[in-house]
């Protein structure tokens, strides 16, 4: 692939979320989660066009200024080429809010209450249909546009875009199609729970794709493990090959690095520093965070769960401690999400209210999206909780230790993405086990400043060994290596399985 051939960006959020100010004006605000990290990274490194939804009724303005055309917009020093697609409102409200957020999102994190839910019903077929295939279809007929009779390299990103290289497949056979899925891929029944025909669309879907990469080696033989016994297509583990109505897919590891440099450096202003007075003159001795959406998957109430036993148990750390959750409210248009955000403000008050004194709240919730003020307190943690129950990668678990300035610890998920770089260095926790959480807070909290130094110094040399540099050229790499009709190459060292896998 030359460096000229234009790479085409498709998620559903883009990098930039429009709302107006008070003046009336259009501005632009960074867009949240690991994506947009993710592809910011990439813009940084390569050229490239990102087409992506108007998720909001300034998203639509904003697009049709330009006439529904591609526009240059600058957020947070980075400037980017957009193009935002407006759907039907209702076919996008059940795009996102019917179909990706709930069914398709608790399908890939395990969180279907399987005996209570989902209900398939006529409702969610038909948005499916209405739904999700076409807010598909109207970013598939954008990359159609915007590629024209030309060369690319289509990079979709995600559980939103299922459908779309299908699409976009059918109607130019001969372009190279990329799909980078951020979140777990769960294991063969998880999908069972999808209407036959739902689930073979989205693998047609999907299978469409020349690379479909995931975060983690356990992802990538999800997906083939599933591709084997749902559909009993041809696959090959030890290549990462599916075959597939005559085409090779490669299925591939990359997992996503963050950008220490610039991460440093939006750490350094002087936003920031306001917020680190501000906690610096609050702290007891011991400061115990947690920064996440606030989403069913980050297992926020069992955090909370074991912070109260600890308490419980350890009643010499009464005052002593303060947990921080700086939670930002996510997809509240999902009746799920609104009703976990309620249990959470719930289970806050009866642990403050059983521990608290009159000056001393053991939990401050933080419901806000300030990524100044997360960045404050990932400096001064002592510990970091990332206790998700399943998670694509977590960010949080890589940006925490590398700006953290007191050899904070870091309690981790097993089931996290990032546990398979970090976890050598990290409490390992099962999630689940609440008990095991507060025996860990505990230990974080009185371990030995030598262990502290140790795994703080490992944390922050894994977070700095790769940057979105390499995730992008890795990508790259593979891509131009199937284009020229080579075998897929063997695994990168940067993707390596740890020492004990290994044996
Ligand atoms: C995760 C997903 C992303 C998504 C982000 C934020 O990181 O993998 O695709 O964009 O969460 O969620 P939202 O629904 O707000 O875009």
């Amino acid at each position: 692939m030359t460096r000229d051939t234009p790479i085409v960006l498709v998620s559903n959020r883009g990098p930039a979320t429009f709302h107006r100010d008070e003046r009336g004006e259009l501005v632009a605000t960074r867009g949240g989660g690991g994506l947009v990290t993710a592809l910011t990274g990439l813009v940084n490194h390569r050229d490239a066009l990102w087409i992506a939804s108007a998720m909001t009724e300034a998203d639509a303005e904003a697009s049709r200024r330009y006439g529904g055309r591609s526009f240059a917009c600058q957020v947070d020093g980075t400037t980017y080429t957009v193009r935002l697609v407006e759907s039907d409102p209702e076919a996008y409200d059940r795009f996102y809010n019917v179909v990706a957020n709930p069914l398709l999102w608790f399908i890939q994190h395990y969180l279907w209450d399987l005996s209570n839910a989902p209900d398939i019903r006529r409702n969610e077929v038909e948005a499916y249909e209405n739904g999700y295939c076409a807010v598909n279809a109207d970013l598939a007929a954008a990359v159609l546009d915007e590629v024209g009779e030309g060369d690319a390299v289509v990079m979709l990103h995600d559980y939103h875009l299922y459908t779309a290289p299908r699409m976009i497949r059918r109607e130019r056979p001969d372009l190279f199609l990329h799909h980078f899925v951020h979140i777990p891929w769960t294991q063969p029944d998880a999908w069972r729970v999808l209407p036959r025909d739902i689930r073979e669309d989205i693998y047609e879907g999907i299978l469409a794709n020349d690379i479909i990469g995931f975060h983690t080696r356990s992802y990538k033989r999800n997906f083939l493990l599933c591709c084997r016994e749902l559909f009993g297509l041809d696959v090959d583990d030890e290549a990462g090959v599916v075959r597939h109505e005559g085409r090779e897919v490669w299925v591939r590891a990359y997992p996503l690095p963050i950008s220490a440099e610039s991460f440093r450096r939006t750490a350094a202003r002087e936003s920031v520093r306001e917020f680190e007075e501000e906690l610096l003159r609050r702290r007891r001795e011991h400061l115990i965070l947690r920064v996440d959406r606030a989403d069913l998957s980050k297992n926020v109430l069992r955090g909370f769960t074991a912070f109260d036993l600890f308490l419980t148990q350890h009643p010499e750390f009464r005052e002593k401690v303060t947990f921080i959750a700086q939670l930002m409210p996510s997809r509240q248009d999902v009746p799920e999400y609104v009703e976990y955000l309620e249990r959470i403000e719930a289970l806050v008050a009866v642990v403050n209210h059983r521990h608290g004194t009159t000056d001393w709240m053991p939990i401050h919730l933080k419901l806000r999206e300030n990524l100044d003020e997360a960045i404050a307190a990932y400096k001064h943690y002592d510990l970091l909780i990332v206790n998700a129950m399943f998670d694509g990668m977590n960010l949080v678990a890589k940006e925490g230790p590398l700006v953290n300035e007191r050899d904070g610890v870091s309690l981790l998920s097993e089931n996290t993405g990032a546990h398979e770089e970090l976890g050598e260095f990290a409490l390992s926790v099962n999630p689940f086990d609440v008990q095991e959480q507060a025996d860990a807070i505990h230990r974080a909290l009185t371990m030995s400043a030598e262990e502290r130094a140790w795994r703080s110094a490992g944390l922050k040399r894994i977070v700095t060994a790769r940057n979105p540099g390499n995730w992008v050229d890795e990508q790259l790499r593979d891509i131009e290596a199937k284009r020229a009709g080579e075998p897929p190459p063997p695994i990168e060292a940067a993707q390596q399985p740890p020492a004990a896998e290994r044996r």
